[in-house]
């Protein structure tokens, strides 16, 4: 795992279920380090649901979308394996005859990226979703070195999902840098709710819970408020 402050890393954001804001997560990751004068690069390692990344669905055009820095780039450099099916991305890949290989997958990884630092990753669902027959999402972890960063839903189930997501991480010798809940509903859990999960995580698990980011009106204007949960994640990690 890479340890070695907040320029040179990468993040590897993961969701303990799909739908639970990584790419927003993701998003806000780029703008606050876009904010502090680095240069980060985006990569969707599988993106499943769209035909390209050009797609409105795809995750690397809402990232590309949001970020003045990326206007005019090309969302396609930051997505690996593209295949149509909304589905998990063995069975997206399986559908269309393709063996998603781990080890092309770190080449062509490798390759985009260059020398370029920090990463933010995104995978596809939740840690244990199938890439291949026998390798899961959370197994690209390790072979990328990154380091984990937990997004999880704010509200009621959340503890339970978020506990499993950290020791599955464990269980495979990782250690997440953190975890940072998202209340994207329209009607906001109440704050008492999201200060009880926060505390059954943290004492629970032991791990750092960065903080909660709120409903987001304009991604391409985010309240400052949302970058707080970040800097409390990465500036002590
Ligand atoms: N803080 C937020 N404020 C407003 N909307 C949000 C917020 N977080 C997530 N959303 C919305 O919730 C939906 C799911 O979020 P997102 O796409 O980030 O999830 P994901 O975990 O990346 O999903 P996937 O597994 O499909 O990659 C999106 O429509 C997104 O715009
Ligand atoms: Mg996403």
């Amino acid at each position: 795992m890479q340890k070695s402050g907040s320029s040179a890393r990468r993040l590897f954001v993961m969701g303990t279920d799909t739908g639970v804001g990584k790419t927003v997560i993701s998003l806000l990751l780029m703008q606050f380090f876009y904010r502090r004068g680095h240069d980060p690069f985006y990569v969707k390692l599988i993106q499943t649901g769209c035909a390209s990344a050009y797609d409105t669905e795809s995750d690397a055009r809402f990232i590309y979308d949001h970020v003045p820095a990326l206007k005019g780039k090309d969302p396609g450099d930051s997505v690996v394996y593209c295949l149509k099916n909304p589905k998990a991305p063995y069975f997206a890949a399986r559908d269309e005859g393709v063996v998603i290989d781990p080890h092309i997958l770190k080449e062509s990884f490798e390759q985009r990226i260059g020398r370029r630092s920090p990463v933010i990753l995104e995978g596809a669902g939740g840690l244990l979703v199938p890439v291949t027959a026998d390798v899961l999402m959370i197994s690209l972890v390790e072979l990328l070195a990154a380091d984990p960063v937990l997004v999880a839903r704010a509200g009621l189930g959340t503890i339970n999902h978020t506990l499993l997501s950290i020791e599955a991480l464990r269980t495979r010798g990782m250690e997440p840098a953190g975890v940072v809940l998202v209340d994207s509903g329209k009607t906001p859990t109440p704050h008492e709710m999201i200060r009880e999960n926060m505390e059954a995580v943290a004492s629970v698990a032991k791990v750092r819970v960065a903080g909660v980011v709120g409903r987001i009106r304009d991604f391409l204007n985010p309240d400052d408020g949302c970058y707080g949960p970040l800097s409390e994640l990465l500036d002590q990690n």
